[in-house]
């Protein structure tokens, strides 16, 4: 297993909760509710699914440089996190870019300047297919495409990623014959980390998706890593129940800062419900320590931190001769590691509960049980904390009153 859970002494978890968690985890690996599927799923994806995302990924190559990828939430955040923490597209593959993860003008207006001096393909992906941000970008870049290449090539350059029946993206994909890919109608957004709606734009960009399903399959068939999901859970649940109400989640490579949007998304969207809920709040150190450092040491003490540790990484800097004789000559990761060490040890002494992710190293098979270790322990927290963890049923509010400002 390439992550290893190191958990805090701070807390103690009672033998009740426990209980609960075990009749928990069975319950989902039934998978009888609703958005449960992606419990067993991989282990359960179709080859037919694999080889054709493979297969339309190599299409898309062939034909751009640039795909943008359309969607908010779990429809990008899985997609970016990923390949960010990878490093970017594998050389030679096209670079992802994403647009729809918000309505702002500005943003979107330099989408054009993309497609004039790149060939480009689109990647819609909407499991609703009515969600504001995503149609409205959808809308804008297919009209500059028509502009660009024609209705008829324009439709060949896109790839939609929606409802298998229903939605009206659904109906668009099968008027105008887009290439298509399902998102399983029981996996919510924020659990859809390993269909098609994250796995497609990663297989264009040269990551190995039959590495990062290996990876989630691996841990979710694991017993002995479940037992380690079922102690991070109930471990965090205790500390919530001790008055700790946000979790920090901190990595120490800016190439990770949206593994930690993607987690603020998770657990933020699956707990955050009936005035209950830990939240989710993430820092890129050392840089945030220059900013937070002062708060976590010495501020409100309402937190616990969960620290995303990777041990080994594929590059690194021989700090020279000029930095001075106590660091000339050391590697900038191992000073790296020692921030680590360091803050923890700062952090000991002002009591914060600190929970360690070791990461073995970043690579596709990791990010696969990490992202699969994280859906394990938001479903069993907010299930422990007595709330429906695959819903949002708060995001509908502000939807209607942005819906009724204009008109709609
Ligand atoms: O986790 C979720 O369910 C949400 O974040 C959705 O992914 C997000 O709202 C986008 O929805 P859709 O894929 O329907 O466009």
């Amino acid at each position: 297993m390439m992550i290893k859970y190191n958990g805090t002494d701070k807390v103690s978890v009672s033998k009740e909760d426990i209980e609960k968690a075990l009749a928990i985890r069975a319950e989902l690996k039934e998978d009888k509710e609703d958005y449960t599927g992606w419990v067993n799923w991989p282990s359960e994806i179709p080859e037919e699914w694999m080889s054709k995302m493979e297969s339309v990924a190599e299409d898309v190559r062939k034909k751009c440089d640039r795909l943008i990828v359309i969607g908010i939430g779990g429809s990008y955040l899985g997609t970016a996190a990923i390949i960010d923490a990878l490093g970017g597209s594998k050389p030679g593959y096209p670079e992802v870019l994403y647009a729809g993860n918000n309505m702002s003008g500005l943003y979107h207006a330099q989408f054009k300047e993309v497609i004039d001096n790149h060939d480009v393909c689109l990647c819609v992906v909407s499991k609703s297919g009515g969600t504001m941000e995503s149609r409205l970008a959808f809308s804008i870049l297919k009209d500059w495409m028509y502009e660009k290449y024609g209705r008829e090539e324009t439709a060949k350059r896109i790839v939609s990623i929606t409802d298998p029946a229903k939605g009206i993206l659904r109906e668009e994909t099968d008027k105008e014959g887009y290439a298509d890919f399902e998102i399983p109608g029981n996996i919510g957004g924020r659990y859809s980390a390993f269909t098609p709606g994250i796995m497609f734009p990663l297989a264009v960009a040269g990551v190995d998706i039959r590495a990062l399903v290996g990876g989630a399959k691996t841990i979710s068939t694991d017993e002995s890593f479940w037992s380690e999901g079922l102690k991070y859970a109930l471990t965090r649940y205790a500390l919530y129940e001790a008055g700790k109400t946000v979790e920090v989640f901190e990595y120490y490579d800016p190439s990770l800062r949206l593994i930690g949007e993607w987690c603020k998304q998770l657990f933020g969207e699956s707990e955050g419900k009936d005035g209950k809920g830990i939240f989710p709040a993430s820092l890129t150190l050392s840089t945030d320590l220059h900013s937070m450092g002062q708060f976590l040491q010495a501020g409100n003490q309402i937190f616990f931190e969960t620290i995303i540790n990777v041990l080994k990484r594929n590059a690194d800097v021989k700090v020279p001769e000029s930095a001075g004789p106590e660091l000339a000559g050391r590697s900038l990761n191992d000073i790296n590691a020692m921030a680590v060490k360091g803050v923890m040890a700062a952090h000991a002494k002002a009591d914060i509960p600190m929970i360690r992710l070791d990461v073995e190293e970043i690579n596709e098979e990791a990010l696969g049980q990490l992202l699969y270790f994280f859906m394990m322990t938001a479903a069993v927290t907010g299930k422990l904390m007595g709330i429906d963890p695959f819903n949002q049923p708060g995001v509908e509010d502000y939807k209607q009153e942005i819906r009724n400002l204009l008109g709609q």
